[in-house]
């Protein structure tokens, strides 16, 4: 865009897209004239965070802590390596970061302190407040949402960094840490085995305002979804889960029983092992010992591509193939012997108000026509994985794209999902 001021100033508009920052520069260009050297042209530089990061909402519509989260690839903590710089270093790639394990507190401290006499890298620092300050600021202008994970052994120790940091982070508990010291001071995976104080914590740290992340390992507990639905319920926005060798049976086990944002872990350092877990219920998932730039980057770039060919990023398998309830979205009206008639009788839901759920769910969209396909209604049809002219012709009548298709399914799984989880009134999801 170009304007001419009085006859003699040229402003010329630059829009340099740029993620990290969000400024205007006036950049004046001088040039002479009767009266001397007189600026000519005034460039007006744009360097725009909102442009790309609308972008990467439309493509994955994930949303942390109140930020846009780029891509669905997150850095897990690595006590001792994994900082501020660790992730500045990898930013381009990942879309969310969880630095530390701080120790928050004395005992926690000291556990540390005994974890590097045996030869363990720790982060150990006389005042851990002034150095998470540092770390939050050493974040400043990156588009990484920041999580920060800490080992405490009470809800006031938590409660104080909450109240020195602010809302801007994520507060991630060690429910996960099984380093002997650790767990012999009260906190990290002595928490799995005492969960009435991580739920403490939870409820603390939620009275406090914060977005709450709790990282577990899977099997420590007896009961994996019973634990998830407890800290859903004490108030969790996110389950960072070490899936240690269950693989995603665990995660679509932790899917179906709670509506929390779900982070799958583990040796996930590949694409094909990235998309089974969003096929069976993660949103995102998260790398530890392999967060080097180039597996980042290559998982980052085959997601984006995927995504931008399908339109659902972490789209579920279709309920009989072993997908999660989310795949609801994809089944058709109850009338054959198949999972779904199982699986609505696990969640506690009469055949009736799941037909009148996803018909009202799509009332008024795109979904709602198809009287040519098997029940009259998109609202009704497979994944697009599954091959059928019916379904392609109607959308195609409808104007729609594949992939469009597949970002309404979304939408009409959440709402499912939504009354499933807080419509209800009885508490009897699986
Ligand atoms: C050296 C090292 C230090 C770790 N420190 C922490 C920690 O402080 N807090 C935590 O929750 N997990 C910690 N973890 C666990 C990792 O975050 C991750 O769960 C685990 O390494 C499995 O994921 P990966 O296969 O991607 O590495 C640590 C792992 C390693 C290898
Ligand atoms: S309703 Fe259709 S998609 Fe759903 S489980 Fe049955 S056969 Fe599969
Ligand atoms: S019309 Fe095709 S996509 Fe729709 S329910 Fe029937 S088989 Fe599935």
């Amino acid at each position: 865009m170009s304007t001419r001021l009085s006859g003699l100033v040229k402003i010329i508009q630059v829009p340099l897209k740029y993620n990290n920052f969000s400024i205007i520069g006036i950049i004046p260009i001088f040039g002479s004239s009767q009266w001397g050297l007189v600026p000519k042209v005034i460039l007006l530089v744009t360097f725009n965070l909102y442009e790309p990061m609308m972008e990467h909402f439309e493509r994955f519509g994930l949303l942390i802590n109140n930020q846009v989260v780029r891509t669905p690839v997150a850095i897990a903590s690595m006590a001792g390596y994994v900082d501020a710089e660790y992730v500045r270093a990898r930013e381009q790639h990942i879309g969310l970061a969880f630095i530390g394990g701080y120790s928050i507190d004395e005992p926690a401290m000291k556990a540390s302190k005994q974890m590097v006499l045996a030869g363990r890298k720790e982060f150990i620092h006389e005042d851990m407040i002034a150095e998470l300050h540092r770390q939050v600021a050493c974040m400043t202008g990156s588009d990484v949402v920041l999580g920060i994970n800490m080992r405490g052994c009470s809800p006031a120790a938590f409660a104080r960094v909450a109240e020195e940091l602010g809302d801007s982070i994520i507060y991630e508990i060690d429910a996960h840490c099984r380093q002997l010291p650790m767990i012999e001071a009260g906190s990290g995976e002595y928490y799995l085995n005492n969960p009435t104080q991580l739920f403490e914590i939870v409820k603390t740290l939620k009275r406090a305002g914060v977005t709450v992340s709790v990282k577990i390992r899977a099997g420590v507990s007896s009961d994996d979804r019973a634990l998830s639905r407890a800290l859903w319920k004490a108030g969790a926005d996110i389950l960072h889960v070490d899936l240690m060798d269950f693989g995603y049976h665990k995660i679509k086990q932790i899917r179906n029983s709670c509506p929390v944002l779900l982070i799958a872990n583990n040796s996930l350092n590949t694409f094909d092992r990235v998309k089974d877990m969003f096929a069976h219920g993660a949103d995102l998932v998260s790398l530890g010992r392999k967060s080097d730039e180039r597996t980042l980057s290559g998982i980052d770039a085959a997601i984006t591509r995927y995504t931008d060919e399908q339109g659902w990023y972490n789209s579920p398998k279709q309920l009989c193939r072993g997908g999660d309830i989310r795949a609801l979205t994809f089944c058709c009206m109850p009338v054959k012997n198949c999972p779904l008639i199982p699986t609505l009788e696990t969640l506690g839901i009469k055949r009736d108000e799941y037909i009148r759920l996803k018909e009202e769910s799509v009332r008024g969209t795109p979904l709602e026509g198809g009287k040519n396909t098997c029940f009259g209604s998109l609202g009704w049809c497979c994944k697009n994985s599954s091959p059928c002219m019916f379904r392609d012709i109607t959308i195609q009548q409808e104007g729609i794209s594949s992939k469009e298709y597949m970002r309404l399914k979304r939408q009409l799984s959440e709402k499912i999902i939504h009354h499933i989880y807080y419509e209800r009134t009885e508490d009897d999801a699986c």
